[in-house]
């Protein structure tokens, strides 16, 4: 099996105890990101190497966005099942924070800000206004001092999280929903300083290495 990274603890876990039911059974699963695992379930050995190799010929593939109706028509024996359910959040970095153990509150709208470039500086009025409202008036206060540039993260490849997190920012932003839109794939369309990782730990890892950073992941990697 292969595909989306966010149920990958998952499978592996149910893997690792049907070893007990079962130890003829072996399995494995490739954590390739939703899209190599739809294309290697619907195309096999004849798509091109995604750059995550073999296999291509695969039993079942996770994945966190939905088949199109025309990939259904053209697979007709390729169903979906519901197997997990489970939460896709913002990370960030914020030392100052950090070091006072102070949270930092943000509206949908304004996290849809900061991913299409409306905002870019952590002393944004928005952010400030939303931590005040959130009654977080020590954080916004520290918020509005800084003058750092916010580095956003995204993912790399074409990845069903991605899918989640921009639908989530569409439903939340008329801006975000036209100028970004919600693919799958790593397009964003707009002048936010943005750096792409592999993978929802790609994604954390960048997010814990850079001061001033916010990113997305799956709740299990945050
Ligand atoms: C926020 O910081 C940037 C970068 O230093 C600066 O250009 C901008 O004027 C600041 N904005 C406010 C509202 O302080
Ligand atoms: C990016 O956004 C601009 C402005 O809305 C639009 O004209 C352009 O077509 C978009 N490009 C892509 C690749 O979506």
């Amino acid at each position: 099996a292969a595909g989306a990274t966010f149920p990958e603890e998952l499978y592996m876990d149910a893997m690792f105890a049907y070893q007990f039911v079962d130890p003829t059974v072996s399995m494995s699963y490739l954590p390739t990101g939703s899209g190599g695992g739809k294309n290697r379930i619907m195309l096999g050995d004849k798509m091109k190497d995604d750059g995550f190799g073999p296999p291509f010929n695969i039993d079942f593939a996770g994945s966190d966005s939905l088949l199109k109706p025309d990939q259904y028509a053209q697979y007709p024996d390729l169903q979906m099942y519901p197997s997990v359910a489970g939460a896709v959040v913002p990370i960030y970095n914020i030392p100052e924070l950090e070091a006072r153990s102070l949270d930092l509150i943000l509206t949908p709208a304004t996290v849809a800000m900061i991913f299409s470039g409306q905002i870019k500086y952590w002393n944004d009025s928005a952010i400030y206004n939303d931590n005040v409202a959130g009654g977080n008036q020590v954080g916004a206060e520290v918020l509005k001092k800084l003058q750092a540039a916010i580095t956003v993260f995204v993912r790399n490849e074409d990845s069903g999280t991605t899918e989640i997190w921009k639908k989530s920012l569409a439903g939340a932003s008329t801006f975000f929903s036209k100028q970004i839109g919600t693919s799958s794939k790593p397009v964003w369309n707009s002048t936010a300083r943005y750096e792409y990782r592999d993978e929802n730990n790609g994604v954390a890892s960048g997010v814990l290495a850079t001061d001033y950073s916010i990113g997305y992941s799956v709740l299990g990697v945050a």
